[in-house]
């Protein structure tokens, strides 16, 4: 059980920003919602689809393609993938016509000239930044997967590119599945309303079985191959940002969430005992430190079996809120929620955010919400990455002044 079960000079210049300009989880976006005539929404004139494209046509790009499809108000005209056969399996399942059939790294920029009204980004994390920032650039709609980014500079780019969508009045949502989800929905609230009392401490945790093992062949192989890499991205650190932000990050997520925080230093400790390829870890423990000396303790582990679980839990004075991706959601303590247990939270949540696109896109919400909250938790993962690499405490505005870049080996791969 997993929420992600899956079984050269030749890279674009990723688009960059300013550091003043950059408020790192400062809440949400800038505000800017407007109802505007139906007809005046580009790509939502009465009775059409809202036409997507797909950047990244492997496992999740090609199901949420299906979901996008389901929903009614899209219609899947095009997508690219650096891999021939992967863009042709994704074109024959959603009759995707072959002149609208991207390869290469620089694919999505050929498909965003074919122009869609929308793209989903569900690439390796890496190319993230990259591609939303060029979806906003190409007046697009952007449906991004988490993570966000790999690092505080595509983090950076992520914000700036949410800004600039607000104010070209276009949508930018990223997709969590947990912050749709009805249940934790409602403890959130009522913990944010005071029901717990002052959280004094709280947990995280993202315990799970080998993940990416498929990949580990390409890399078994020949390691040397550019194709290979690519191919065995989740193996890598820089084009995945390791496990503490690839996956993890669910768990994080709804710690910084529950808080409306993020963590102000962090210390932890990292390895890799249970996979013999690659260099990312399989299990993290990180101790975070948010503001008044709120302690959280995070553990991850990517190897075994035995218990599977995407937690958090939160300590008040006053009673507990008690979260499980997969299980029940619930506060226990003086002003009791029982909640219950999430239902398909995997699926439902992308489908929650397929139809939240769909009406922000129809309704003019351009306030794109989503993409401060899921940077915060994105540095947050960074942050305890950053900490755990080096087994020393590290600091958020350490973290942010540093702005260290995560620079993948793409020699050798084609642009086009
Ligand atoms: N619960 C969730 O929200 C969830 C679950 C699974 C995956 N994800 C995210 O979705 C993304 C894809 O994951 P996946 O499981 O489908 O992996 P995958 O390997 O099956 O698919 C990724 C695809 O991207 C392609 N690709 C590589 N470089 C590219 C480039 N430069 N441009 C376009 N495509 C490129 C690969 O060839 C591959 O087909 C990742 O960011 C992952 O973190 C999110």
């Amino acid at each position: 059980m997993t929420t992600d079960n899956r079984g050269s000079e030749t890279v674009g210049v990723r688009a960059r920003i300013g550091r003043r300009e950059f408020i790192a989880g400062a809440g949400v976006a800038a505000m800017s919602f407007s109802i505007v005539k139906p007809e005046s929404v580009r790509g939502s004139q009465a009775n059409s689809k809202i036409t997507v494209g797909l950047s990244g046509c492997g496992t999740r790009g090609t199901w949420i393609a299906g979901l996008f499809m389901k929903h009614g108000g899209f219609q899947i005209v095009a997508g690219a993938d650096y891999f021939e056969d992967k863009v042709n399996a994704f074109g024959e399942k959603l009759q995707v016509e072959t002149g609208r059939r991207y390869t290469g790294l620089s694919g999505y920029k050929k498909m965003l000239e074919s122009k869609p009204d929308a793209i989903a980004v569900e690439s390796p994390p890496w190319f993230h930044p990259e591609q939303a920032a060029a979806g906003v650039d190409a007046g697009v709609h952007v449906f991004l997967a988490k993570p966000v980014a790999v690092d505080v500079p595509g983090c950076r780019t992520v914000e700036e590119s949410a800004r600039k969508a607000t104010a070209a009045k276009l949508c930018f949502r990223v997709d969590f599945q947990t912050r749709m989800e009805p249940n934790y929905r409602e403890a959130v609230t009522r913990v944010q309303g005071g029901d717990i009392g002052t959280i004094i401490s709280g947990e995280a945790l993202y315990v799970c079985g080998p993940t990416w093992g498929g990949q580990g062949q390409f890399l078994r192989a020949d390691p040397t191959n550019p194709e290979n890499r690519l191919r065995a991205w989740g193996l890598d650190r820089a084009l995945s940002g390791d496990i503490i932000t690839e996956q993890n990050i669910h768990a994080l997520d709804v710690a910084t969430w529950i808080l409306d925080a993020h963590p102000v230093r962090a210390y932890g400790a990292c390895g890799r005992k249970g996979r013999d390829v690659g260099d990312c870890g399989d299990y993290f423990s990180v101790i975070y430190t948010f503001p008044d000396d709120l302690v959280v303790t995070f553990h991850s582990k990517q190897y075994g079996r035995g218990v599977d679980d995407i937690g958090c839990r939160m300590y008040g004075t006053d009673g507990t809120i008690d979260t499980h991706y997969f299980g029940e959601v619930s506060i226990k303590g003086k002003a009791p929620y029982d909640g219950g247990r999430t239902d398909n939270i995997y699926q439902k949540g992308a489908e929650r955010n397929i139809a939240a696109f769909h009406d922000s896109i129809t309704q003019g919400d351009f306030s794109n919400a989503t993409a401060a909250s899921s940077v915060r938790s994105n540095l947050t993962t960074i942050l305890g990455r950053t900490a755990a690499y080096r087994r020393a405490e590290v600091t958020w505005d350490g973290m942010m002044k540093a702005d260290e870049r995560m620079e993948p080996n793409l020699s050798g791969l084609k642009e086009l």
